[in-house]
């Protein structure tokens, strides 16, 4: 789409605005809390949320479009792709994010639970090769099918860590987190129809 001047903000100027604002918001958390690792996981947390944001939008953006039908639904639908790849960027540095808390403050990756290693390592393989699969070099690597296969099975993996972590979070009392698990209880449903609907 190269019409980005007439009609608002489209492909790489969606990745761009959400890398910005990320920034600005990640800034904000060291700024409140400082170089601390109560200052580091607020930014780990504000990470997931840019992230989950992202996510659902890509993941559901087919089905939003679906039933809403306007202007707004076909934007979201025609840029999904650049949703998914702002996804991988922002996720990727919640693991560097998870890298500076290791080596400065806590060891979180020696302390966690060897099956959320698991599931967050697994979900790690699928962001990347999701994202390497987003660019023709690597797509024309697989076939249709194959890359079908990867980005649902993948999109299907990460959209239950996020859904477990944010269900986890908000029994432990993080009333935030009812935000973002909303957003999920919604695209598990949009695609639940979806599928019923094919069928
Ligand atoms: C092995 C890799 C991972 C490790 C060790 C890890 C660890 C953590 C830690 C320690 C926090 C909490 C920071 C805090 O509140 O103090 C966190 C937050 C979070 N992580 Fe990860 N994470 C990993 C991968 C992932 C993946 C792949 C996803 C999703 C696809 C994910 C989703 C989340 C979410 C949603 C939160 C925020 C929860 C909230 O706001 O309450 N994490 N992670």
């Amino acid at each position: 789409m190269n019409d980005s001047n007439s009609r608002g903000i489209w492909e790489w100027g969606i990745v761009r605005l959400i890398l910005l604002l990320s920034l600005l918001v990640f800034g904000f958390c060291i700024a409140i809390e400082g170089y601390t690792e109560e200052g580091v996981r607020l930014l780990i947390r504000w990470s997931a949320r840019i992230s989950v944001t992202c996510f659902c939008i890509a993941f559901a953006g087919k089905y939003i479009h679906q039933y809403m039908q306007n202007s707004f639904s076909f934007w979201l639908y025609m840029n999904r792709k650049f949703w998914g790849i702002s996804f991988a960027l922002i996720h990727i540095f919640h693991l560097f994010a998870l890298g500076i808390l290791q080596y400065s403050f806590h060891p979180v990756f020696t302390t966690a639970a060897g099956i959320s290693l698991f599931g967050g390592g697994l979900a790690y393989l699928f962001i990347v090769l999701m994202l390497l699969t987003s660019f023709d070099t690597f797509a024309k690597l697989l076939s249709a099918k194959q890359w079908t296969i990867l980005h649902t099975i993948g999109g299907y993996w990460i959209m239950f860590i996020f859904t477990r972590s944010y269900t986890k979070g908000l029994l432990m009392g993080d009333y935030w987190d009812l935000i973002f698990l909303s957003m999920l209880v919604g695209v598990w449903m949009l695609r639940l129809f979806g599928l019923l609907k094919r069928r």
